[in-house]
C-alpha cells in the first residue's frame, strides 16, 4: 500500500518560543533551525516578523541561511503584518506566509468587541470573513504558498468555520490550519472536526488540512494523531512540546507514534530523520532553558531506562518485553564520548559538530576557553556539560554588565557576606552586602554594584551532570515594569553560577530596555 506523506511543520521558533519566560535571540534560533534541517522537518515557522525587530531579524537570518525546508512567517490578517513578513522572508528559497484570524464566538466577541466590526455576532462574523479573504488575497500577491489559520477552531461555530474555510481556499489558501488554540478538544471530537471539515467544505480537496493542537488538557499529541487518522496531512508542533501555557504537540511524540505504530497509521508516513530527535531535544532544552523532564515520552532521560528487578530481567532476556522503540531510532545510545582537558581544540570541535552545533571561529575560541576551565575542575566533561557551556557562551545578549570578581563568605553561625566587582563599558563598580544566605548576599551586592533592583520572581539550580564536581546551572526569572526576563549561568561553583544567572537576566533586561527606545520595524526594512 503506498503511503501518503504527513508534512511536519515545526513551530518551536514561533509558538514554542512563546512559552512563558523564554526568549531566543536570532543567533540561537539560527542554530536550532540548522538542527531542524538535519531532522528533516518540512516547514520551519521561524517567527512572527511584525511582532518585534528581534523576530524580524531572526526570520530574515534564517531565510538567508537555511536551505531545505520551507521557511514560514506568521502574521495577523493585517496588510502591514503581511508586508513586513514578506520582507523578512525575501531571501528564502521557498517561503510560506501563515496568516489568519480568530473564528470562535469567544474570540470574535473578545477581540472584535468594537462596534466598527459589527453590532451583532452575525455582522461581526461577516467582517471577520471579509478580513480573512482580503488577507489571503493580499498574501497571494507575494507567494502562492499560503497557509490560513482559523484560530480557536476547536470552539468555533461549525457553519461559520466551514464558510470561512471555503472562502479562504477560493481566495488562494493552499493549507488550512485548524488550531485547537486552547487545548479544549478531546481526541474523538477533534478527529470528528477534521472529518466533518472534509465532508462539509466543498473545495477542501484544493488545500492541505493542518492540525495545530495545544496541550492544556494533555491531549495535544492524541488530538493531532486523531486529526491525521481523519485526513489531516500536516501536523504542527514543537520539539519537547514547548509553547504557550502547557505547550504544543510534541513533534517527537507525534512522529514516533506514526513510526512505531505503522500498523495503526498504515496509510501515512513522515520524512523525519528520527535519529536526530535526541540531539534536537537537548539543543532546544538548553537554548530555551527548559530542561526535559526525566519521564518525558521519547526523549526523557528515563524513557529507555529500566530499573525494577522484574523489568530489567525481562528486558535482558528479550528487549521487546519492555521496549517498544529502540533508543538508536531517536539517536540515543551512541558512544558516550567523554572529553578531558587533553582532548584538544579539534576534538572538541568534532564533538560539537556531532552534537549539531556549528560555531564560528570566535565562538569556538570562547567555548574552548570555557571548556578548559571546566575540564580543569571536572575530570570528565559530558555532552550535557558541553551543551550548557554552549548555551552560556553563544547567546547573543550584550554583556552590559560583566562580573569580574565574586567573593562569598558563609558558614554555620556566620552572617553570609558577598563582595563583587562589576565592569561596564565606562566604569568598574565594587560593592559588598550581607544576606539570608550566600546567594542572597551575592544578589544584594550585584544590586548595589549595578544600581538596579528588578524583582526576583524565581530561582532554581540543577546539576547538569552527576558527580560532586558536576556543573551547576542556575536559572533566574526577574521582572521589571511587568516584563519578565530569564537569565542562566553555569559553573562548577553553584554560587558563581547563581551570580552569573542574575547578571545574565539583568543584561537581557537592560538590553531590551535600550532596544525599546529604538523605532519599530519600518516598512522600508
Ligand atoms: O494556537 C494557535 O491558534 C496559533 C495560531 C496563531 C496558529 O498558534
Ligand atoms: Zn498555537
Amino acid at each position: 500500500m503506498s503511503k501518503e506523506k504527513v508534512q511536519i511543520f515545526d513551530t518551536t521558533l514561533r509558538d514554542g518560543e512563546q512559552a512563558a519566560g523564554t526568549r531566543l535571540g536570532a543567533r540561537e534560533k539560527l542554530e536550532i533551525a540548522r538542527q531542524l534541517v538535519r531532522l528533516n522537518v518540512d516547514i520551519i515557522e521561524a517567527g512572527f516578523p511584525a511582532s518585534s525587530p528581534e523576530d524580524f531579524e531572526a526570520v530574515r537570518l534564517i531565510s538567508e541561511q537555511i536551505e531545505g525546508p520551507v521557511i514560514c512567517g506568521l502574521t495577523r490578517a493585517i496588510k502591514k503584518d503581511i508586508e513586513v513578513c514578506q520582507k523578512a522572508l525575501k531571501k528564502a528559497k521557498r517561503s510560506r506566509i501563515h496568516t489568519g484570524i480568530g473564528v470562535s464566538e469567544i474570540h470574535i466577541a473578545g477581540k472584535f468587541a468594537d462596534d466598527k466590526y459589527g453590532r451583532t455576532m452575525g455582522e461581526k462574523q461577516a467582517t471577520i470573513l471579509k478580513m480573512a479573504v482580503e488577507a489571503v488575497r493580499h498574501t497571494a500577491g507575494y507567494t502562492d504558498d499560503i497557509e490560513f489559520y482559523a484560530e480557536d477552531s476547536g470552539r468555533a461555530d461549525r457553519a461559520f468555520l466551514y464558510e470561512i474555510l471555503e472562502a479562504v481556499i477560493d481566495a488562494g489558501a493552499t493549507v488550512v490550519n485548524i488550531p485547537d488554540t486552547t487545548g479544549y478538544s478531546m481526541p474523538e471530537q477533534y478527529g470528528a472536526l477534521i472529518r466533518d471539515i472534509r465532508a462539509n467544505v466543498p473545495n477542501i480537496e484544493k488545500a492541505t488540512i493542518s492540525v495545530h493542537c495545544h496541550d492544556d488538557l494533555g491531549m495535544a499529541v492524541a488530538n493531532s494523531l486523531a486529526g491525521v487518522k481523519n485526513g489531516a496531512r500536516q501536523v504542527e508542533g514543537t520539539i519537547n512540546g514547548v509553547g504557550e501555557r502547557a505547550g504544543n504537540a510534541a513533534i517527537e511524540e507525534v512522529v514516533m507514534a506514526i513510526h512505531t505504530r505503522h500498523d495503526f497509521f498504515e496509510e501515512v508516513q513522515t520524512n523525519i530523520n528520527t535519529r536526530e530527535f535526541y540531539r534536537t531535544s537537548r539543543m532546544v532544552a538548553d537554548l530555551l532553558g527548559m530542561p526535559v523532564p526525566a519521564n518525558k515520552a521519547v526523549v526523557g532521560r528515563n524513557a529507555f531506562a529500566h530499573s525494577s528487578g522484574i523489568h530489567v530481567d525481562g528486558f535482558l532476556k528479550k528487549r521487546e518485553t519492555y521496549e517498544i522503540m529502540r533508543p538508536e531510532t531517536i539517536g540515543l545510545a551512541e558512544s558516550r564520548v567523554v572529553l578531558t582537558a587533553r582532548t584538544g581544540r579539534h576534538g572538541l570541535q568534532h564533538r560539537l559538530e556531532e552534537m549539531g552545533y556549528t560555531l564560528s571561529k570566535a565562538e569556538l575560541d570562547k567555548t574552548y576557553e570555557r571548556f578548559l576551565a571546566v575540564a580543569d575542575k571536572k575530570t570528565e566533561v559530558f555532552d550535557d556539560d558541553l551543551a550548557a557551556i554552549i548555551s552560556d557562551e553563544i547567546h547573543v545578549v550584550e554583556q552590559i554588565y560583566e562580573m569580574q570578581y565574586l567573593h562569598v563568605a558563609c558558614g554555620t553561625g556566620t552572617l553570609p557576606t558577598a563582595s563583587v566587582k562589576i565592569k561596564t563599558k565606562d566604569q568598574t563598580n565594587q560593592a559588598a552586602a550581607c544576606g539570608d544566605g550566600p546567594v542572597d548576599a551575592a544578589y544584594e551586592a550585584i544590586r548595589l554594584a549595578t544600581g538596579l533592583s528588578p524583582k526576583l520572581e524565581n530561582y532554581s539550580i540543577r546539576a547538569v551532570t552527576s558527580g560532586k564536581e558536576a556543573l551547576g546551572e542556575a536559572t533566574v526569572r526577574i521582572t521589571e515594569d511587568g516584563r519578565t526576563f530569564i537569565g542562566r549561568g553555569i559553573s562548577t561553583d553553584i554560587i558563581e553560577a547563581s551570580a552569573r544567572a542574575y547578571i545574565d537576566a539583568i543584561n537581557r533586561m537592560v538590553s531590551a530596555q535600550n532596544k525599546g527606545q529604538q523605532p519599530e520595524v519600518k516598512a522600508e526594512l
